[in-house]
């Protein structure tokens, strides 16, 4: 790994030309104000203070190598980063950038450091080709809402770490800080848990994966599919993302979309049948069977979680658990009786209270999808709102915290256009306006229920995305819309007409990097 440290120099810059009048006029999310002194800098470069690397040493892993390049020093303009006391009321990711006969940012916590090295980098990455003068400005800057969160779904295909790296790099570079990593589901398990080594060797790989949409009469590609994360690689990641202001949230499924698990321990199933891991996609009848010897199965699991996540959220799933299999058994019709349980649906809430509480002993937050609200919602759970916005309004008219990810905006995994030329994707349309026009707080709310809104959230779920091509072209431009609207106050919001302006700035920083990306043809033009 490249370690700056050793050299305490960033890079070279080659500014051509005079910098346009509005200095980072096509940055993304649009900061809250800019103010521009008026007198211009001249420079070639930037170098990080020695002090500032030895206070803040998560620069020191090659951050800024990844902004800058590795070109040799010329007349350096100095990079000092300051913490600074909180303004009252102010957003703890609120940040300070000033450019001028040297760069400070200054912010009252470390991510809101991170946020102004995002939007420097940005910046640069916009105008790295340029060399002359900038304009002498001072940025400030704070996000409308605190989660801002991009998922990503390995199960159905396995992605290495070198591109969840490039994953969290795109999300860094717009102010995403809520990474959602689901390692878990039917078709594969992809984390290590060194207690129970059959998750990995049996429950990671699966034979085959289905061609297209080809269920009926199925057809697989008879090609094996399987990887799965070591716990060494899970903590690089986490660093990774903790360096760029990126908390990672696991999801571990449950007590639906186990199959992969219940391939590998078949005895926390209902039936305890032995299944293959499966090679189609789909709602699967097999779930974990409600008993204690599973609820110690998935604590144990939960307990090696905790200990790679720092995250204080972490995501259980709780979706589309069909209860054929609960009516059906002997041990969960037990389990419903003992705890005086009316249906099944309690009987999924009581299973959800369980983990609720034993995350919460930990002291974790428990977050599920909507289907979590069903039977009971449990007391500390925070609300995953998928099927639409209702389970939001739900949550939060409960005084209970929700994540807007409404499929109709949020899911990525939709397509971009109805062209006929478009990858084969799952379904559904969400171009990029629809995601610029989404409001993440729904007007139903009052403003105390609407404070209960964290924020949002784009789904990439990777059926359909065996490439992680496939998957950049899924996320790019989209993320930037939802980064914009995650971003900027809704009276502040500029026209889409002016994104598609700014985003085509950004189209040179995917091309460069070899990000793929869907090429926006904005309407308006002639
Ligand atoms: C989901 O899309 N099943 C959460
Ligand atoms: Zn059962």
């Amino acid at each position: 790994m490249y370690n700056i440290l050793g050299r305490a120099v960033l890079v070279a810059l080659f500014l051509s030309f005079q910098f346009p009048n509005l200095f980072g006029q096509n940055l993304i999310p649009q900061p809250v104000s800019i103010e521009q002194i008026g007198k211009t800098v001249e420079y070639n470069d930037f170098e990080i203070k020695k002090n500032t690397l030895a206070k803040f040493p998560w620069i020191g892993r090659d951050y800024f190598f990844l902004a800058w390049g590795t070109c040799e020093k010329r007349n350096a303009i100095e990079v000092e980063l300051k913490l600074r006391p909180r303004v009252l009321g102010e957003s703890i990711e609120a940040y300070n950038l000033e450019i001028g006969k040297k760069i400070t940012i200054s912010a009252p916590s470390e991510n809101g450091l991170k946020l102004g090295i995002s939007t420097l980098k940005q910046w640069h990455n916009l105008h790295w080709f340029e060399k002359g003068t900038i304009p002498h400005v001072k940025i400030y800057d704070y996000p409308k809402f605190t989660y801002r969160g991009t998922h990503l779904d390995v199960s159905r295909h396995f992605y290495p770490v070198r591109f969840i790296k490039t994953y969290i790099d795109i999300l860094a570079l717009y102010k995403i800080n809520q990474f959602h990593w689901h390692l878990t589901d039917d078709q594969g398990w992809r984390i290590e848990i060194k207690k129970y080594p059959l998750l990995t060797e049996i429950g990671s790989k699966r034979t085959e994966t289905m061609v297209a949409k080809n269920f009926n009469p199925y057809l697989g590609d008879s090609t094996p599919h399987e990887g799965y994360y070591t716990q060494e690689e899970i903590k690089e990641i986490v660093q990774y993302a903790t360096d760029r202001g990126i908390n990672v949230i696991p999801e571990i499924e449950m007590p639906g979309h186990s199959r992969a698990a219940l391939a590998a321990y078949p005895q926390f199933s209902c039936t305890q049948k032995v299944q293959p891991v499966p090679g189609v996609w789909g709602v699967f009848e097999d779930v974990y069977c409600v008993n204690d010897s599973t609820l110690e199965f998935l604590q144990n699991i939960l307990d090696e979680v905790i200990a790679l996540f720092p995250s204080k959220m972490i995501h259980i799933g709780g979706d589309e658990v069909p209860k054929t299999r609960w009516k059906e058994c002997e041990k969960c019709q037990n389990t419903k009786q003992v705890n005086q349980l009316n249906d099944v649906h309690e009987l999924q809430s009581y299973f959800v209270q369980k983990i609720d509480a034993y995350l919460s002993s930990k002291g974790r937050t428990l977050v599920g999808w909507d289907e979590i609200l069903e039977g009971g919602l449990s007391p500390n759970a925070v609300v995953m709102s998928w099927r639409g916005t209702e389970g939001g309004i739900a949550a939060a008219k409960q005084n209970h915290y929700a994540i807007m990810t409404p499929g109709s905006h949020c899911y990525f995994d939709h397509y971009q256009d109805t062209n006929k030329i478009e990858p084969l994707a799952i379904g559904g349309f969400t171009p990029l306006e629809k995601v610029f026009n989404y409001q993440p707080v729904p007007s139903s709310l009052s403003p105390q229920e609407a404070e209960y809104i964290l924020g949002a959230q784009a789904n990439l779920w990777t059926e359909y995305m065996p490439t992680e091509q496939q998957v950049l072209y899924m996320l790019l431009p989209r993320i930037c819309a939802l980064s914009e609207i995650l971003w900027v106050e809704p009276e502040k919001k500029s026209s889409f007409t002016q994104f598609e302006t700014r985003l085509k700035q950004h189209e040179p920083i995917f091309e460069r990097n070899m990000w793929n990306y869907r090429k926006h043809e904005p309407k308006n033009t002639p």
